[in-house]
């Protein structure tokens, strides 16, 4: 035996010295990399370069004859209503449209609820005690950032490759009435890219709260962000299954065109029933007189329709799908053989979600920056940045071009087994 382990640790101790030196290597060219923040490339954004100049001086009216230059209209322009129905596959008297960014209404929308009793209840969720948040993990940063920057106390739960953990939902959401909502991304999740079966969306919808007043935030930001054309995942209607199983009033769904058009500067919407978005409408009135609605003309004029975004976004697969390829390509054959280590492969978004062998993965993040790649900080895919397993990192291909992914996951390769191979040093000893 002792002979047996004297070779094993051989063996690793020659595969870090080998790993060493590549990473020296690569320390060595000064590489300044980053795969961050999923971000549209340069080129993403040029699709939509037309939109710029579709609206000429006399076209300021919409279908209803509004003047998009003046005050006025709370609800959005009936066309861009029309468009985000069309794309929700919901009903277009659901929907509103509002400014540049959905998750700036998933925050007002929080601190409303937080403020004012919604429609259900006698309270606001601040009234009633501490409130809690259900946050199926791994997870977006920004949703986090969101409940935690109001207070919200936030409880992990496990996803599946269906979506959320559903035993694990519903006895939480049954025990607890302080358990007033849950963070949702039901089509290619933020990092997972996973899409939500229609089991999943059933017993959301359907699922017994103890709470009157719970809300399900289900951010449906990569509805139409498919990577091949033959594989466009989606997801029931949620307003109208959640009024079929008895909870009409169950659902806030938010989109926007931030990665169809610009990011930050394209049109956002949410789509709820009637009594949520007349609650909405009444608090609304007071903090704005309404949306820029010129930008909502340009970006139907330029978009046209649902097709019309299919289209666009078909060009915008044909630019993320070979970085994502290329990521997949290099992870499997440099890690395929590392038993500890596995990743997603979506069909869509904008993420690839990748374990690391456990207690690793802030190692790996630092050792990464270290050699000139910037990366997610490890944690971030997790409520309060803390990730039980330390194991999840979160890459995002879509901006670097495809020379500098491929060194970025060349690097992120090494750095991944030398830490793993180093922490398997260290139990071993
Ligand atoms: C899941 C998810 N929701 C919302 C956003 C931001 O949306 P918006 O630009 O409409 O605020 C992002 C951006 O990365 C995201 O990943």
């Amino acid at each position: 035996m002792p002979s047996n382990k004297t070779a094993v640790m051989k063996e690793i101790d020659a595969q870090i010295a080998e790993l060493e030196m590549k990473y020296a290597e690569y320390k060595s060219r000064g590489l300044k990399l980053n795969m961050t923040r999923g971000k549209p490339c340069d080129q993403q954004l040029d699709i939509s370069a037309e939109m710029n100049s579709v609206l000429p001086p006399e076209d300021y009216l919409a279908e209803d004859g509004t003047d998009c230059r003046n005050y006025g209209g709370l609800d959005g322009i009936p066309e861009a209503r029309r468009l985000f129905a069309d794309l929700l596959g919901t009903n277009f008297e659901n929907v509103m449209v509002a400014g540049n960014s959905s998750l700036n209404m998933m925050y007002d929308n929080m601190l409303r609820a937080l403020l004012f009793p919604l429609p259900g209840s006698e309270k606001s969720w601040s009234a009633q005690g501490q409130v809690k948040f259900l946050c199926p993990v791994p997870g977006y940063d920004r949703h986090f950032f969101v409940t935690q920057s109001l207070g919200i106390e936030m409880i992990n739960v496990p996803m599946t490759e269906q979506g959320p953990d559903m035993d694990v939902v519903e006895a939480l959401v049954a025990s607890d009435p302080m358990i007033k909502g849950m963070w949702s991304v039901p089509v290619y999740s933020n990092p997972d890219g996973i899409v939500y079966s229609e089991e999943v969306c059933r017993r959301l919808a359907g699922m017994k709260t103890a709470a009157q007043d719970f809300r399900i935030f289900l951010d449906n930001a990569y509805n139409v962000h498919h990577l091949y054309s033959d594989k466009k995942n989606s997801i029931p209607d949620m307003i109208s299954l959640c009024a079929e199983l008895g909870n009409p009033d169950r659902v806030f769904e938010f989109a926007s065109t931030s990665k169809v058009t610009y990011a930050g500067a394209g049109m956002a919407a949410i789509a709820s029933s009637e009594e949520n978005l007349n609650w909405m409408r009444k608090h609304m009135s007071a903090q704005t007189i309404g949306p820029d609605k010129l930008n909502q003309l340009r970006h139907v004029r330029f978009l046209k329709n649902a097709e019309g975004v299919y289209e666009v976004m078909d060009k915008h697969a044909a630019i993320l799908r070979p970085k994502f390829e290329l990521v997949l390509d290099l992870l499997e054959k440099n890690l395929a053989d590392f038993d500890a280590c596995h990743w997603q492969k979506p069909e869509g978004g904008y993420f690839i979600s990748v374990y690391v062998s456990e207690g690793t993965a802030s190692e790996v993040v630092r050792l990464s920056n270290e050699c000139g790649v910037a990366l997610t900080p490890a944690g971030n895919t997790y409520p309060y940045g803390q990730d039980p397993a330390n194991s999840n990192i979160r890459l995002a291909p879509s901006f670097p071009p495809l020379d500098e992914l491929r060194q970025a996951i060349e690097i992120f390769s090494v750095c991944v087994k030398l830490a793993s191979l180093r922490k398997l040093k260290e139990q071993s000893n």
